[in-house]
């Protein structure tokens, strides 16, 4: 990794994202952990391992995909939920911890949709269509085999669906969040609706580009009108967890759209991200330009950059380039909680060892690892 870039790196520029004061550019990108109670609530545990990125100096850090509701959003066993009152409790320490190490928070909230592959509250899955998922279930979050073909939503079930956004948002403002995030990439269930071969409907939610957003715009504007005084954004990207090939087969052309309908919608900004990928990999378009640039000139919002942010001469091309606003780390932030504060003071980084999320990517595992290497 490059580390020859000290104090003057524009990442630790000090910026606002749709109202909220960030002391700089970097954030920790949602990460699941499978970590959380039995019931979905978040343990101390999790509390000291958000802590630790605040205290390290991001300025902002995404929770992990929280489920919103007790009918089909679960993911993963043991994932995190903003689905009944008895879950804000727990979130509250969480986001109280982060604060008092002068971060910010966002709740990311996720509905798995077809690639559940751990749901207590269900035995079935749910999609846009009955198109059975492509790829295998990931062993790291406890899952193996393939996904079954989901039950197809009818039109009432993806209204509760929204309500289910809405009312895990009140949750999230209830558990001290500053903003949420409306999870609509990496393959789950609003991606599901967004990409062509899992979208085979012939109602106004499928179809065209304009109506396989709909759900997602739908979503976005219900979390906004929810908590108004929060910060929406929204995660888009190309990649899925089960499709690292996957492209937005319109191109430029179903980028236009989709950021524009998310803009429409109420969105305070764009999460732009790059699952199994590098930035550079899935950003840039035929014709020149990245589509994280082209966010920002689409919406005219902030627009957060993903894959390899912990690079330090991407992440000024990125920042300098006008390709972003702000960077979400994920691999560099596990190796380095206190990436920011080393940045800062020009210290090495260190690189990620994929033993700090095996055999699954708990919170616990890790604690393991980091002790065993300092035994
Ligand atoms: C252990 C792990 C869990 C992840 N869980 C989520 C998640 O819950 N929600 C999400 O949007 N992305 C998730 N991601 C994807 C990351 O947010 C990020 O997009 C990806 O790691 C690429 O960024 P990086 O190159 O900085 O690691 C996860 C990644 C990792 C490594």
């Amino acid at each position: 990794m490059t580390t020859t870039v000290g104090h003057a790196h524009p990442a630790l520029a000090p910026t606002t994202l749709g109202g909220l004061a960030l002391r700089n550019r970097y954030a920790v990108a949602p990460m699941t952990r499978v970590s959380a109670a039995p019931d979905g609530t978040p343990t101390g545990e999790m509390a000291d391992y958000y802590a630790e990125f605040a205290r390290g100096g991001f300025g902002l850090v995404f929770s992990e995909g929280i489920y919103p509701d007790t009918a089909a959003s679960q993911g993963y066993l043991n994932q995190p939920g903003l689905a009944r009152d008895e879950h804000v409790a727990g979130w509250r320490v969480v986001t109280a911890g982060v604060r008092a190490a002068g971060g910010r928070m966002i709740a990311q909230l996720m509905h798995a949709g077809a690639i559940s592959q751990g749901n207590p509250h269900q035995d079935h899955t749910v999609g846009p269509s009955a198109v059975q998922p492509r790829g295998e279930m990931m062993p790291a979050y406890g899952g193996s085999g393939p996904w079954g073909a989901p039950r197809e939503l009818t039109t009432a079930e993806i209204d509760d669906v929204v309500d289910g956004f809405a009312a895990a948002a009140r949750r999230a403002r209830e558990a001290g969040f500053d903003g949420v995030e409306v999870h609509a990439a990496n393959g789950y269930l609003l991606d599901q609706f967004l990409t062509d071969y899992t979208n085979r409907r012939t109602d106004s939610y499928g179809g065209p580009v304009a109506g396989r957003i709909r759900l997602t715009a739908r979503v976005v504007t219900a979390v906004a009108e929810a908590v108004p005084e929060l910060v929406t954004g929204v995660r888009l990207s190309q990649t899925k967890v089960n499709d690292f090939t996957y492209r937005w087969p319109g191109g430029r052309d179903d980028a236009e759209v989709i950021f524009a309908a998310v803009a429409e919608a109420g969105a305070d900004y764009l999460h732009i991200a790059s699952e199994g990928r590098n930035w550079l990999e899935t950003a840039k378009l035929a014709g020149g330009g990245t589509i994280t640039a082209l966010a920002r000139e689409v919406t005219g919002l902030p627009v957060v950059a993903n894959g390899g942010m912990h690079d330090l001469t991407q992440a000024r091309e990125v920042l300098d380039g006008g390709h972003a606003d702000l960077l979400s780390l994920g691999h560099g932030a596990l190796a380095n909680p206190d990436l920011p504060a080393r940045v800062a003071a020009a210290e090495p980084l260190a690189g990620f060892d994929r033993a700090m999320v095996s055999p699954t990517v708990t919170v616990a595992n890790a604690r393991r690892w980091r002790e065993s290497r300092q035994a």
